[in-house]
């Protein structure tokens, strides 16, 4: 049977061996601009949810912005390196589990955070994600974070068609923010196929 992102064992395996290329090894510029342009209202004690945090850089600059940080991921492997790392934040709760299944304590929250996670999940399995993240956000929360275009010929990393993100999120969020990633800021793998996109939660 073919290997499954959705499997624990597919990201198990790859942490435990170092095989993790989409690592970038620390805080993406795109992130530290976000968190540097928002400070006035992260400060608040702001709930901020990541999905599929991996090693879960950017707990460390929402922890520093003063949010209460909620990180999960699916891999144990992926978990105990965040435990190693931060788990000495006192903001911080880290969850190793599923993100459409968790029942998530901090919840509703008002920021949800991804990089390479949509990207990293079968796109048979997107809409749902989306409608996910939609339940987990307050309205008027956001939805900020990297998305990945290209193909989808053999992933993950499965890329968005240029078209997809207005159908794939219109009956939740409203685009408020889109920018390429200057390519300069991505690993190798992902440049100048990155872009920066921040969505509003519509009210009910
Ligand atoms: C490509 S990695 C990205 C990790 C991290 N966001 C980064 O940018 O380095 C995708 C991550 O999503 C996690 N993941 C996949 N499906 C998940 C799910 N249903 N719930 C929580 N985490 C999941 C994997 O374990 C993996 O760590």
């Amino acid at each position: 049977m073919p290997e499954s992102s959705t499997d624990p064992k597919f990201w198990n395996t790859r942490y435990a061996a170092g095989r993790t290329p989409w690592d970038f090894g620390g805080v993406p510029a795109a992130l530290g601009r976000f968190v540097t342009t928002n400070a006035a209202t992260l400060r608040h004690g702001m709930r901020v949810l990541i999905p599929g945090c991996g090693s879960g850089y950017e707990i460390a600059a929402f922890a520093a912005a003063g949010c209460a940080v909620t990180a999960i991921d699916l891999s144990a492997v992926a978990v105990a390196r965040v435990r190693r790392e931060f788990g000495a934040l006192a903001s911080l709760r880290i969850v190793e589990g599923d993100f459409f299944t968790e029942k998530f304590s901090a919840a509703p929250f008002d920021l949800i955070y991804e990089r390479t996670f949509l990207c990293a999940l079968p796109p048979a399995l997107w809409p749902r994600m989306v409608a996910r993240t939609a339940e987990l956000l307050r309205p008027g929360g956001v939805l900020a974070g990297f998305y990945l275009f290209g193909d989808k010929d053999d992933g993950p990393p499965f890329g968005l068609a240029p078209d997809e993100p207005a159908k794939l999120f219109a009956a939740h969020f409203d685009l408020a923010r889109d920018e390429a990633v200057p390519p300069a800021e991505s690993l190798a793998f992902f440049a100048g196929r990155e872009r920066w996109q921040e969505r509003t939660h519509k009210k009910a």
